[in-house]
């Protein structure tokens, strides 16, 4: 039976039961289908969404502009630095005044907890579009793509290698919540946070997989389905960018580390990648990879997430 889940924000992958997440999913594939198919869905027809900005964005900006626009709604960019968030409005009476005016509020800012109180303070559903903690819209759309690749997502074994960040954590809660074995491979010090490894372990438990945090990259790789990285300094981080570099360099993925996973291993990459740092253009342009159905993913995941949630 359909849950319904009309007016839920999406602050964190953790909001999302296992059933929802799958819901989200087979919506969303049957919408791409019926797309590409030509049928044109009009189930937010006259409805808008707020788009917070506080970082640069490319796929999370275009897909959901593009994807409102598709289910005949509309969409409003705001820059923060536009808004008088800049002048010292509060996130909180932004929320409230916003509310008023859209039926929805994505964001992407900086502080997680501006995601949070916008939750707290908008009457109409908020959606994380990236915080410093967690980036829950790009996990759905790795989970669509390995889906479409593998036909699974419950068994499999998914290896990031890199930072522990606001990826890592969303990939770690969507993975213990979905059922899949998930191996992060980061160097000392740039682990994710022991909460989050904690709380996966605990949901793991119940979906029957396993949450592992290692030094080792080859440990993470070996005999794995999906290969994951991500930038090695995150925006807002770019300060700590050289040291960074010489810090993740043995967390590469090349040629000689992605000869450990199984041969019809995936590669992913939320992008914007650093070609030559995180990864080599072998990998990224490679055979196995995916990172360019994962991309249009954002587009066919979000609308699904807006269509259940602002209808
Ligand atoms: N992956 C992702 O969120 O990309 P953007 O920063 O371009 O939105
Ligand atoms: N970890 C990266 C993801 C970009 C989509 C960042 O926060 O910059």
């Amino acid at each position: 039976m359909a849950i319904n889940m009309k007016g839920k924000s999406i602050t964190s992958m953790l909001d999302l039961s296992r059933e929802e997440i799958w819901q989200i999913l087979e919506f969303a594939k049957q919408m791409k289908h019926e797309h590409l198919a030509g049928k044109r869905h009009d189930y937010l027809k006259g409805r808008t969404l707020a788009m917070i900005f506080q970082k640069p964005s490319t796929r999370t900006r275009v897909s959901f502009e593009v994807g409102i626009y598709q289910l005949g709604g509309y969409a409003l960019y705001l820059g923060a630095n536009d808004l008088q968030l800049r002048r010292g409005e509060t996130i909180a009476d932004t929320a409230r005044v916003l509310s008023r005016y859209v039926d929805g509020i994505m964001a992407r800012v900086f502080d997680h907890k501006d995601i949070v109180d916008l939750a707290t303070y908008s009457s109409v559903p908020v959606i994380n579009g990236l915080s410093d903690f967690e980036h829950p819209m790009q996990i759905l759309a790795d989970f669509l793509t390995i889906w479409e690749k593998k036909g699974t997502l419950e068994g499999l074994k998914f290896a990031y290698v890199g930072d522990g960040n606001n990826v890592a954590n969303s990939l770690i809660f969507g993975a213990a919540t979905i059922g899949m074995d998930i191996y992060v491979a980061s160097p000392k010090g740039y682990e994710p946070l022991p909460e989050v490894v904690g709380k996966a372990q605990e949901i793991a438990k119940k979906s029957g997989s396993k949450v592992v945090i290692t030094n080792d990259p080859i440990e993470a790789v070996k005999d794995a389905d999906v290969i994951y990285t991500d930038v090695w300094a995150s925006m807002g981080q770019e300060a700590e960018a050289e040291q960074r570099r010489r810090i993740f360099e043995p967390y590469q993925v090349n040629p000689e580390l992605v000869k450990h996973a199984k041969e019809d291993y995936l590669f992913m990459h939320c992008l914007p990648a650093h070609r030559g740092e995180e990864v080599v253009d072998e990998i990224v342009d490679g055979p196995n990879s995916v990172v360019f159905d994962e991309a249009e993913n954002r587009l066919h995941a979000q609308k699904a997430v807006m269509a259940l949630i602002m209808r």
